[in-house]
């Protein structure tokens, strides 16, 4: 980077890249439950290279995986780039090629036409297979064991968001895929459906109500919520040197909602007043009404406004959305849940699409109105009641991830697994807590001997 060159946020700190890839055992503090067996993976952007365009975005940096094996009392823990096209086109060259979100305007000529695709977004367990997912590409599958790289998974058609919904009852992959089409940047979406066995059975195309960036949706028993939220996508914009993705508040919100199994073209849109959402909780239905539980923030972080001023620093809070299928207003009614911002808000992934109990999400209790995740919080939405474990000396977590205590466990009865970065030693942790009691502190933290870069999406997987 110039001298003179602003420092890129995305590059700094704990979120600049690692350029290793290791195999560590892990020292114990504490003691891992011996019940506790399985594989929690993260994944995040790590650019291979320093990026060439200098508006370099976090969510533009190369996918790299970070696998925490644990197993008797003990985490093995290793972390491999996911070898994409990208990657190994960019790895001949020894150097970056390719613009943010495909961007032509700083792509090499080099690259252009080339599959800019990143799996840097999340990591999912599904019929056998271990996938990294981002918004724009096809599922990356890799070896669960050694993360080695085994390539694009080919029969879904098309590009297919990174946050599907697993449905626990019928073993499906329910998902969704934004900016289809044949231009960039398009109000195009596809709905979609694997099948337990990995074999996708549907994929059906609609157009919103206008391009947006789609970073999640909400899936319940018997219907799929398409969420429309006014942080803008525009080609023309893009190609003009303003931002591909902007704020728009003047388009208003809206959530499209369908039956699963019906045609695309019953969507009902529902409104309402402007705001962003990038994750659900969870969501689940109720005979005529429909509830999702989100992470709602008045105005999108993290993105400029149309003319390509800086937007605003935002947190978000806990909100219920509740949709009345039977009744005759389109209006979403709104209930705050929460009062301490928040991100990454997860459940008991054997409840996803269900009612459920117990959440957790990334928190934080010094309500900074920035995503500044230096807590983990436990909501029962049974009793009311919250539990906080707050980080201290500018220590910062991941998304919290649920391990269940065994296959038929309640829901909520388990552990909670976290990464932890620490500050002062500018080092990562593995911490686990006793899922329904994390005031007290982690009962066990494996240390990883240097840091792990703040990434986005992690979930457990029982490999045995
Ligand atoms: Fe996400």
């Amino acid at each position: 980077m110039d001298g003179d060159a602003r420092i890129n946020p995305y590059l700094a700190g704990n979120f600049a890249p690692i350029r290793s890839e290791d195999d560590f055992d892990l020292t114990v503090k504490g003691e891992i439950p011996a019940a506790m067996r399985g594989a929690l993976f993260r994944i995040g952007p790590n650019p291979q290279f320093e990026p060439r365009d200098p508006n370099h975005h976090w969510f533009g940096g190369d996918g790299m995986i970070h696998g925490f094996y644990v197993a008797d009392g003990k985490v093995g823990y290793r972390n491999r780039y996911v070898r994409t096209p990208k990657w190994e086109l960019e790895h001949e060259h020894g150097r970056s090629l390719f613009g943010s979100f495909g961007n032509p305007m700083t792509t090499d000529p080099l690259a252009m036409g080339n599959e800019g695709g990143v799996a840097n977004t999340n990591i999912v367990w599904h019929a056998g297979k271990l996938m990294a997912l981002e918004e724009g590409h096809h599922p990356f599958e890799v070896d669960p064991k050694t993360l080695d790289s085994r390539g694009y998974v080919r029969p879904y058609g098309g590009r297919v968001t990174a946050h599907p919904k697993l449905d626990p009852k019928t073993g499906e992959m329910v998902w969704f895929a934004y900016g289809v089409g044949q231009m960039p940047l398009s109000a195009g979406m596809s709905y979609g459906v694997t099948d337990k066995d990995g074999k996708v059975v549907r994929r059906s195309d609609f157009q919103a109500p206008f391009a947006c960036m789609v970073h999640d949706f909400m899936v319940t028993e018997n219907h799929a919520l398409f969420p429309i939220l006014p942080l803008t996508a525009s080609l023309e914009r893009a190609m003009s040197g303003k931002p591909a993705f902007a704020w728009e508040p003047e388009k208003g919100s809206y959530v499209g909602v369908m039956r699963r199994d019906a045609d695309v073209s019953t969507i009902r849109w529902f409104n309402t007043e402007a705001c962003y959402v990038f994750h659900p909780l969870n969501s689940w239905e109720e005979g005529d009404k429909i509830f999702c539980d989100v992470m709602r923030y008045d105005v999108a972080p993290l993105f400029p406004n149309a003319d390509g001023s800086p937007g605003q620093k935002a947190a978000a809070r806990l909100v219920r959305w509740t949709f009345d299928l039977a009744g005759n207003s389109d209006a979403i009614k709104e209930t705050p849940l929460d009062d301490l911002d928040g991100e990454f808000p997860r459940v008991d992934m054997r409840v996803e699409t269900l009612k459920h109990r117990h959440g957790w999400y990334a928190a934080d209790p010094t309500r900074s109105g920035t995503v500044k995740q230096s807590a983990l919080a436990h909501m029962d939405f049974q009793t009311g009641k919250r539990q906080v474990y707050e980080l201290t000396g500018g220590d910062l977590t991941s998304e919290p991830v649920f391990v269940p205590r065994s296959a038929d466990a309640p829901e909520g009865d388990g552990w909670l697994t976290a990464v932890i970065w620490r500050a002062a030693e500018n080092r990562s942790d593995l911490a686990i807590f006793e899922a329904q009691d994390i005031a007290k502190g982690p009962i066990a933290v494996a240390e990883v001997p240097r840091r792990v870069p703040f990434g986005f999406h992690g979930n457990w997987a029982d490999l045995s």
